[in-house]
């Protein structure tokens, strides 16, 4: 396939009306369109794009670093729109950063927070306290129960295929499942790269799309061309899972980068791994050499592109708007015509 990186102008047609449900209500949006947070990609020009194109905005804590420059991110977006948008927290030892990454996004009243692995309960406490809803990433059943006992506003069902750090459930099982057995608004994640996915994912129950590869490929994107080129141009069985970039499964293109990385871990790694402690070991040093390496260094993210299966889906670079308003559009013509 050629390579189709080449934007494409955005068509003056009418926005599309605004589309209600659970969520757009619980934070006043137009559309339940979710520009889902993503590590090294997500920017604040990326997040107040989503927002005034009529989705809600979101980023990782973890992409400003020191926190300085995280509290200003947040002064910037609220400086560039006032719609909501959100934060994603890892909730976890590892993020050394957790307590301030949080004070700081309730003192600035963010409306909302989506909490990666760990017990999310001291989170949803204080944020409560201040009107902030907390959203709760989920890979399953037993997973959606704890942090719905916790007290989350609602989950984000991480499906297979989806970009990053995807879960092993078909959002096909996991969707309808979240929604009959927790009955907690559902935001459906991975693979959904247009308006076809988006009813799939309605007609599975969800309130909202939650779309990570497909805004990489965006005109507003401030990665390097060659990551756009590569999801424009993979079909879906360009995308391999494997866990030797950073030490946990997740899904990317098989580049030649990735090819010299190798997808398997080698005799000696397999024989440390039996161990409990030092499996642990490999996967926090892959995590940490993947948040910090050096853009040339051999195992990154920077050399190294993540992306969905929906990537198969993706044919051109668009502006954030014109994804979200040719999602609605194509969402509703499905709507019209279904048997
Ligand atoms: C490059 C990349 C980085 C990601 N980083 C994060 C992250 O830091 N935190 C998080 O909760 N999810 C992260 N994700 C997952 C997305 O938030 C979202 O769940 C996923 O992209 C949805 O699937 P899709 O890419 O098929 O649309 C990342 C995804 C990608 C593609």
């Amino acid at each position: 396939m050629s390579s189709a990186a080449v934007e494409k102008k955005t068509k003056s047609a009418a926005k599309p009306a605004a589309l209600k449900t659970p969520i757009t209500e619980m934070f006043g949006v137009k559309y339940p369109i979710v520009c889902a947070p993503m590590f090294l990609v997500s920017t604040v020009n990326m997040v107040a794009a989503a927002c005034e194109a009529g989705g809600i905005g979101t980023f990782p804590a973890l992409n400003f670093r020191p926190i300085e420059n995280y509290h200003q991110a947040i002064k910037d977006i609220k400086a560039k729109t006032d719609k909501a948008f959100g934060i994603n927290i890892i909730v976890q030892k590892s993020n050394k950063y957790q307590q301030q990454q949080m004070e700081i996004a309730l003192e600035e009243r963010v409306p909302l927070l989506i909490t990666s692995l760990g017990k999310p309960g001291e989170i949803i406490k204080l944020a409560h306290e201040v009107g902030t809803k907390v959203f709760c990433d989920v890979i399953s059943l037993d997973h959606a129960k704890k942090v719905a006992d916790l007290g989350a506003d609602g989950l984000i069902a991480v499906g297979s295929g989806a970009g990053g750090h995807a879960g092993d459930i078909s959002p096909f099982a996991l969707i309808p499942t979240l929604v009959s057995e927790i009955g907690l608004p559902v935001m459906a994640s991975g693979s959904i790269a247009d308006g076809k996915g988006m009813a799939a994912a309605f007609s599975l129950g969800a309130d909202a799309a939650y779309v990570g590869t497909r805004f990489i490929a965006s005109t507003e994107a401030e990665v390097d061309d060659a990551y756009k080129n590569a999801i424009v141009d993979a079909g879906s069985d360009d995308i391999v899972n494997t866990h030797r970039v950073d030490g946990f499964p997740g899904n990317f293109i098989m580049t030649d980068a990735l090819k010299r990385v190798g997808l398997e871990d080698g005799l000696m790694e397999t024989v440390l791994s039996k161990s409990k402690k030092i499996k642990k070991w490999i996967a926090l040093s892959r995590a940490a050499k993947s948040l910090f390496a050096k853009p040339d260094g051999k195992v990154s993210y920077k050399t190294v592109f993540s992306a969905g299966h929906g990537s198969g889906l993706i044919h051109e670079v668009k502006s954030i708007e014109a994804i979200m308003n040719d999602m609605v559009r194509e969402y509703r013509e499905i709507k019209k015509n279904l048997p």
